[in-house]
């Protein structure tokens, strides 16, 4: 089963990822957990990215698109991919389209996980992660067991630097001018259901559960 999960920064896309494929056994692919290991390299490549990143602003859909499919083309992906953070533009999701029809594949589902701004800002202020595996916690609604450090391996947590200021004021403004528009492109294929993503994060995923294991799985015509 390939599934897209869409919402804006801080409503919950990678927490809500983690416990979905725990329970159904695909693969988490999260396009800036991709991007912020690529940008740790001392490459061409890992500086422009870096640049991207630290601006706040969407990397080019050409580099964007290429990472993804190749990731999905991989043998641990046969089962289903779980996609976060990707597509973000039309452009991305017609060629991701594209590229999954060349293998004989399709997107089953999208959701999307609405949430209002306000709280996106406020959640992303107390957003902390881990160091080893990206792991995310939050200070006020989801706080680490020992203050600082990972439950789960242990490692650092930080704050990400695009959390704050000007960077994440402009995601927010990308979110919400150009990657809502792929709302109406999928809605118009009736593959598109919203959720309320201002719930608790176990209501959050117990909604989401209910609604896949109820999904009619029958190809976009
Ligand atoms: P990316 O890493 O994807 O960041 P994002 O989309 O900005 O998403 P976030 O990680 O900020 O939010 P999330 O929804 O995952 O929230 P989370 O679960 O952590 O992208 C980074 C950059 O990479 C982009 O700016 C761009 O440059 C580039 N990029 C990535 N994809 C691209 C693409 N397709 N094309 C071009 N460029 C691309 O939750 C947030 C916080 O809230 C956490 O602290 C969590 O504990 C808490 N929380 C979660 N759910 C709840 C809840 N229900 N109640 C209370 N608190 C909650």
């Amino acid at each position: 089963m390939n599934i897209i999960l869409i919402g804006a920064q801080g409503s919950g896309k990678g927490t809500q990822a983690s416990l979905l494929v725990q329970s159904l056994g695909i693969v988490h692919i999260a396009s800036g957990d991709l991007f912020r290991v690529v940008s740790q390299e001392q490459t061409e490549l890992g500086e422009k990215i870096r640049s991207y990143l630290d601006k706040g602003e969407l990397v080019p859909d050409e580099i964007t698109v290429q990472m993804i499919l190749n990731r999905i083309s991989k043998a641990d992906c046969a089962s289903g991919v779980l996609l976060d953070g990707f597509p973000r533009t039309v452009a991305q999701a017609q060629a991701l389209d594209k590229g999954l029809q060349g293998a004989g594949q399709y997107i089953d589902m999208v959701i999307y996980l609405k949430v209002p701004r306000e709280e996106l800002i406020s959640r992303l202020s107390g957003r902390y992660i881990c160091q080893a595996q990206q792991h995310v916690y939050n200070i006020y609604s989801n706080p680490p067991k020992v203050p600082g450090l990972c439950d789960i391996d242990g490692s650092k947590l930080y704050q990400r630097s695009d959390d704050r200021g000007e960077a994440l004021e402009k995601r927010l403004n990308i979110f919400f001018t150009e990657t809502i528009r792929l709302l109406d492109y999928y809605r118009a294929e009736n593959r598109l259901v919203e959720v309320d993503g201002e719930q608790a994060i176990d209501q959050v995923h117990v909604e989401l559960m209910k609604i896949i294991k109820n999904w009619d799985r029958s190809p976009p015509k």
